[in-house]
């Protein structure tokens, strides 16, 4: 069996490790499709994957801004045409910018929305309208969008979202044997984190590779054993 996977965020932090263990740890995914934003960290993180490439293995970047809708309708049918169907999806890719609800400037709101709601929805959609038939949909969530933290509401809402929007594309998409997970990490030492917490020892939290590892075990066959309503990661 060969699958194919695509990744959003995949630049750095749990993207970035999520890509490495599918295409190094996974034994039914071949290619890995990784979008994010063009950047030095990306050119980088890139070229040393490929140095680990396993024979058989590949890794497909393209460069796009998940709230940018109509690029990113034109990313997702550029890669469905290059590689075929999408199996495993992981909607990782993920804004923040907190601050006191009266400092809230609504573009900023609205980019939040774009980028951690409107992304993972119109990719899904998008795919489906194109005949694409997942098998598993990992849309990574918060625990921030389970309860509310003071100063992050438009992070909080955000997430929010996406474990509804989660359980709605479970019942939707079970009739073509597709799973979806909604994944809800706890702190991790990565830019986002830094962004939300800058006082935090990073070395005390949890690291990406370990969310990463959760997200490789949902999507190897034990995964469909793991009730996947709202899976929170933490420490
Ligand atoms: N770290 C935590 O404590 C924590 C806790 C709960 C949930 N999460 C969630 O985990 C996910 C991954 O975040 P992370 O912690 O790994 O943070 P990170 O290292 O800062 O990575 C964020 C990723 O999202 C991408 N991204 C941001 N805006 C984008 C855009 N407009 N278009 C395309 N890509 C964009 C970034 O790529 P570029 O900037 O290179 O484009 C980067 O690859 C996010 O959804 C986040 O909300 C994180």
């Amino acid at each position: 069996m060969s699958k194919t996977a695509l990744v959003t965020g995949a630049s750095r932090g749990i993207g970035l490790e999520t890509t490495r263990r599918f295409i190094l740890n996974n034994d039914e995914i071949t290619t890995v499709v990784m979008f994010a934003r063009d950047s030095e960290d990306f050119d980088t993180n890139v070229a040393e994957l490929e140095k680990e490439l396993p024979v058989g293995r590949r890794i497909v970047p393209m460069k796009v801004d998940v709230g940018d809708r109509s690029a990113l309708k034109k990313a997702i049918k550029q890669a469905h045409d290059e590689v075929g169907n999408i199996d495993v999806l992981v909607n990782n890719a993920g804004y923040t910018n907190p601050v006191p609800l009266q400092q809230v400037k609504m573009a900023d709101f609205e980019k939040t929305i774009n980028v951690n709601l409107y992304g993972p929805f119109t990719i899904v959609k998008t795919l489906l309208n194109r005949g694409n038939r997942f098998d598993l949909i990992v849309n990574i969530a918060s625990t921030a969008g389970i309860n509310g933290r003071s100063g992050w509401l438009t992070y909080s809402a955000s997430k929010a979202a996406v474990i509804n929007m989660s359980q709605v594309m479970r019942e939707e998409l079970s009739i073509y044997g597709t799973r979806v997970v909604c994944l809800s990490p706890g702190r991790t030492a990565t830019d986002l984190r830094k962004t939300l917490a800058p006082d935090e020892d990073p070395s005390t939290i949890m690291q990406p590779e370990h969310v990463a590892q959760v997200i490789n075990t949902m999507s190897s066959p034990v995964g469909r054993f793991i009730d996947s309503e709202n899976i929170v990661v933490r420490q």
